[in-house]
This record gives C-alpha cells, structure tokens and sequence, in this order.
C-alpha cells in the first residue's frame, strides 16, 4: 500500500465515529480484476453465498472467487479474517481493535468488524477464520438477508493444500466445518498448492487466483444443480494442484473423487483397488483436482454419503483420468483390509473432541 493510501485510510478511520467501521475506497486505488468470463453455468438460479477463508480478507484467492460468484449471479457476502488466520482450525476467538491487517488494508485500532464503504459485502472481522464465519452468520445476515442463512458457505481457496490430515489444523477447513456442523448450511472449502501470496489489488486476468476461482465455480455450479446441495452433514473438502505450463488455465484441469484418508471402502471409478486419496491424486502431477466427501468431524463419510456426493458430481469426474495416471501407484487396501471401515462410526469422535479442544 502506498503511504497516501495509508493516510487516506487512517483519515476515513477518524470520520466514521460508529462500531463498525467502514473502509473507504479511494478512486485512485481500483486495481481490483473483475471476474474473467466462466462457462458458469446458473441453472439452480441465484443462490445465497457466504465466503470465508482462512487467509485473510484482502487475499487474492477469495476476492476473486468473491467476483465470480457475483458475476454469476449469486447474492453474496464475503466475512473473513482481518490478518492471516492460518492453522487456526475450528477455533472461535475475537481479537477486538485491529493491528497489523493484512496487507495494511485496514489502519490499527480499527473496530473489530468493520467493511468496505464502496462494497459493504467485503466484509472484516479482527478473530479467527471461525469468529469471521460466525460473524457472517450472526450478524451479516441480518444485515443482507433478513436474518435467512446463507444457502451454500464457500471457503477459500486457501494459499497451499490442505490434504490427509493437514485438514484438522485447517483454517479453511475449519470455516466449512463450523457452517456445516453449527449451521446445517453445506459448505466446500478450496484449497490451491501454489502458495504464492496475491494482494487483491494485484490480481491479474489468467493468474493463478483466476483459475482457481473458475474451477472453485464449475465444483460449485455442480453442487447447487439441484437440491439437497450436499448430504446433511457434509462438506466438500477440494484441492487444487499447482498450476504449471501444462496446468496452466482451468480448462487444463480434471476433477477426480477422492477419500481424505485411505481408510475407506471404495467408491466411484476404482472397483479393485480404493478411492484414489486426495495425496494421491495431488502428487499424480497431471492437473487433477480432488474432492472428498467430509463430514462434520472432519474425516470421510459413510460410504452412502460418498456415493450419494459421488454420483451428484459424476458429470464433472473423470475416470479415464484416475485409470491414466493414478491407478498403478496406489495400493489395493480395500484386499489387505479385507472388510470394509466406516470411518463415521470408529474413530470418528475422539478426533473430534482433539480438534474441539485445538
Ligand atoms: C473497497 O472496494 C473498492 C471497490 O471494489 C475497491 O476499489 C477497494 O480497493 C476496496 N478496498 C478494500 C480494502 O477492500
Ligand atoms: C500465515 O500464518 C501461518 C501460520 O501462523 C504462517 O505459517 C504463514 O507463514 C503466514 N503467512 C503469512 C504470509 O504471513
């Protein structure tokens, strides 16, 4: 941020005497990207979107997504953290006044929640990615929705993986979490393995935030074709490789169904073998994007969920991809088990009460 922004920011901070704190946008400072074309496809009609993230706020990676979801149409909101909230998991902690926000977006001694005056859907919260979801729904849904819930909450898409048991400590895991266990609204949280850090104001059409928002938005036009969106209970846990010279604009990426671990029986394309998991088919290098099934105690669903999730995105997966270039480095489980496990009903609540406690 330039020092003149600064000031004229630290001035807007001084005019506006209310809690809640507006930030306004000066006219000289609108670099922000609009949304390139998607083949978005809205058939489910405008839905209600809350967008958070474990990043922070001014990230790249969610005010584009925040824009392609405008863009197609849906009624949105974005709450998310003033700073970077990363490894934060499910706590649920406010920090009051502002100091040291990301990017210099926000002058220190800013009110805990405040928004932007220009957009006041770009909304801060001075907490965890937690307190700024919970403030989403405790207070800007009265503000924007008259009190209704959102229909869908987005996460994301994080700044590096969030795969296997990495999960747990996920910020952004742990908003789609919070939507989906404290709120019964379904919840998908993205997260991207370049973790290269994109100011918002930085953003460039082609960038790696724009292919990660077009492919976050194809995942979630699938979701809300048509209703239930999702299982009770479940979220869509989604990472996107790095993009490269190969896997360089959305259109280069397939999506594969994935477990978070390789506990589970099988489902989808792989009969003999198990569910190729998310490590898998991230470390297989060939533009492929994976996407569990999780339920609200962070681990894989029963294996009807799964199908049920399994089936609704069939549409967008591909089998001949996991056939290519997963299938023969995985181990065949589902033999050396030799019975199937469901995970919801083993370890499932003592992991649970670990993350509670985080
Ligand atoms: C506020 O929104 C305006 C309009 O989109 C934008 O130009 C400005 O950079 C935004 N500021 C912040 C801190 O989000
Ligand atoms: C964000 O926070 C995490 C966890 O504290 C830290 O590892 C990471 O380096 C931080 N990123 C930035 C850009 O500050």
């Amino acid at each position: 941020m330039s020092p003149s922004l600064f000031c004229k920011l630290a001035l807007g901070a001084l005019a506006v005497p209310s809690a809640v704190f507006a930030i306004p946008a000066p006219a000289t400072f609108d670099r922000q990207v609009p949304g390139e074309t998607t083949s978005v496809n809205t058939r489910a009609g405008p839905i209600k979107i809350l967008i958070g993230n474990d990043d922070g706020w001014a990230e790249g990676n969610i005010r584009q997504l925040y824009a392609d979801a405008q863009q197609a149409g849906h009624d949105v909101v974005l709450s998310a953290g003033a700073k970077n909230g990363s490894g934060s998991s499910s706590l649920n902690i406010a920090f009051g006044k502002v100091s040291g926000a990301e990017y210099g977006t926000i002058p220190d001694g800013a009110p805990q929640a405040g928004f932007n005056q220009t957009d006041p859907r770009l909304n801060y919260f001075n907490g965890t990615p937690v307190a700024a979801i919970d403030n989403g729904f405790n207070v800007l849904t009265k503000k924007f929705w008259g009190g209704a819930k959102p229909d869908l909450v987005l996460s994301g898409p994080n700044v590096g993986s969030n795969l296997g048991a990495i999960t747990l400590f996920s910020g952004t895991v742990g908003v789609a979490n919070y939507a989906v266990k404290h709120q019964s609204v379904p919840a998908i949280a993205f997260s991207g393995g370049d973790e290269t850090r994109i100011p918002y104001t930085a953003l460039q059409p082609g960038d790696v935030s724009h292919v990660y928002s077009q492919l976050a938005m194809t995942i979630t036009n699938q979701v809300i074709s048509s209703t239930p969106f999702l299982p009770a209970g479940v979220s869509l846990n989604v990472n996107f490789p790095k993009t490269s010279a190969n896997c360089a604009k959305a259109e280069d990426f397939k999506f594969v169904f994935t477990t978070i671990y390789p506990l589970v029986p099988t489902i989808g394309c792989t009969e003999s073998v198990r569910t190729p998991t998310e490590a898998d088919v991230i470390a297989s290098n060939a533009c492929l994007v994976s996407i569990s099934a999780m339920g609200s105690h962070k681990l894989d669903v029963d294996t009807a969920k799964q199908t049920t999730v399994f089936n609704k995105l069939s549409p967008i997966l591909s089998c001949a991809d996991v056939k290519d270039h997963i299938l023969s480095s995985i181990l065949p489980l589902g033999t050396v088990l030799g019975r199937r496990h469901d995970l919801e009903d083993g370890v499932a609540g003592t992991v649970e009460g670990i993350v509670d406690t985080l």
